[in-house]
């Protein structure tokens, strides 16, 4: 069976694709991505060679029909798993035209291609962040109404909505999966925790947006690989699955659990300028997808972010050579007038 995954050289997209190929010898993949900023092919070098014949890579596009047509054309592909996409909330309040492209349109063009070429089944890697923001209680269930707050979480809620008129309308087979925040190997060092593990190793400052007091709900993104391929082979039609990592934390206080991992100083820490419409709290329900396909999550918080912060001593070139790109010139805009 033929595996289309997009942005397979992002964060979850590697961790995916090594998923993949290691544990289903039955499947072949084929990884499209762009290679934006965020994409990586270090990330799946030798793949090929690990995977004879299991294994290729297209540099495309998502938003382009021809690409992305020429892709169908090439190989059968039997299941779609969509993760391309623009992933940052701060660069999508920094300029939002480029997250409608591929967020939107681009799963626009890849629903057309799978009814074109009749795809068996499309899944699509959506976000807990579509339902906007908690208070101090209560966890999101998939029947809520997406209220989403940042231009980013505004076009994977538009992709959601599209997908349900695909389904509707077309009969298309799709699911939809929402995780909450990932953190684990691979994942660029502009996200909360690989950016302190970064900051904390160079002996830099810690920007803690607002008082720090924000609260996300944390899974290892093995743990969201597992689950999405449990939701493609046997979620049914039509149906988003919420997923999270039963670790619901404060911001402030996982920055202070890897100073301490670290033997980092806390007058690293610096409290900066909150994020505009920042919001307040995730926390997910996942007993839909416990109860029907009998996925939880399984690397508890405390091991995980051990793994990680190993993960990140252990490959300082992959992050330095990341951290002295195209990337230092968004951190120091970014971060200049905070
Ligand atoms: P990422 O930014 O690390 O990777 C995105 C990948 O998509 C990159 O390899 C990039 O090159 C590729 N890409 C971007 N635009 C493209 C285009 N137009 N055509 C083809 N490829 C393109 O993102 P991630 O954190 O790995 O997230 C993957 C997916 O999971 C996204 O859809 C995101 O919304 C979703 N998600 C992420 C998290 C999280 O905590 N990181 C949680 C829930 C859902
Ligand atoms: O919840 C799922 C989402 O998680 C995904 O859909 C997104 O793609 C992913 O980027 C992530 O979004 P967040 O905005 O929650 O992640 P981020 O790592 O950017 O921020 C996590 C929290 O840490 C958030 O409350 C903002 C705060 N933060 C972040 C950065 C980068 C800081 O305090 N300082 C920082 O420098």
């Amino acid at each position: 069976m033929n595996v289309l995954v997009t942005g397979g050289c992002g964060f979850i997209g590697t961790n995916l694709v090594r998923l993949i190929l290691a544990e289903h010898p039955d499947l072949s993949v084929i990884n499209l991505d762009l290679l934006t900023y965020a994409g990586n092919l270090e990330n799946t070098a030798g793949l090929e060679e690990a995977y004879p014949g299991r294994y290729s890579f297209i540099r495309g596009d998502i938003a382009e029909p021809d690409v992305v047509n020429a892709v169908f054309e090439r190989h059968k592909i039997d299941l779609v798993l969509n993760l391309a996409a623009e992933s940052h909330v701060d660069r999508s309040i920094e300029a939002a035209g480029v997250f409608l492209r591929t967020n939107i349109m681009g799963v626009q063009v890849l629903l057309d291609a799978a009814l074109k070429y009749k795809v068996g089944r499309f899944l699509q890697v959506s976000t807990d962040e579509v339902y906007g923001s908690l208070g101090q209680d209560g966890r999101f269930t998939e029947d809520l109404p997406m209220k989403p707050n940042s231009p980013y979480s505004a076009s994977k809620a538009s992709a959601d909505l599209l997908i349900r008129a695909y389904i509707k309308t077309y009969r298309l087979d799709a699911v939809i999966t929402r995780c909450s925040n990932n953190y684990g190997p691979y994942q660029f060092p502009e996200k909360l925790i690989p950016l302190m593990i970064a900051n904390a190793l160079e002996d830099k400052e810690l920007p803690v947006y607002g008082d720090g007091r924000n609260v996300r709900d944390w899974i290892h993104v093995q743990d969201h690989c597992r689950g999405i391929l449990a939701v493609a082979s046997r979620g049914r039609t039509g149906e988003a699955y919420n997923m999270g990592g039963n670790a619901e934390w404060e911001n402030i206080a996982i920055v202070r659990e890897i100073l301490t991992a670290m033997r980092k100083p806390e007058t690293l820490i610096k409290y900066v300028k909150d994020r505009p419409g920042h919001d307040f709290r995730y926390a997910m329900d996942f007993s839909k997808i416990e109860r029907e396909l009998g996925w939880r999550p399984g690397v508890t918080f405390k091991e995980g972010l051990k793994s990680t912060i190993d993960w990140y001593l252990a490959n300082r070139p992959w992050w330095e050579r990341i951290r002295s790109g195209d990337y230092l010139e968004y951190y120091e805009r970014m971060y200049a007038d905070r």
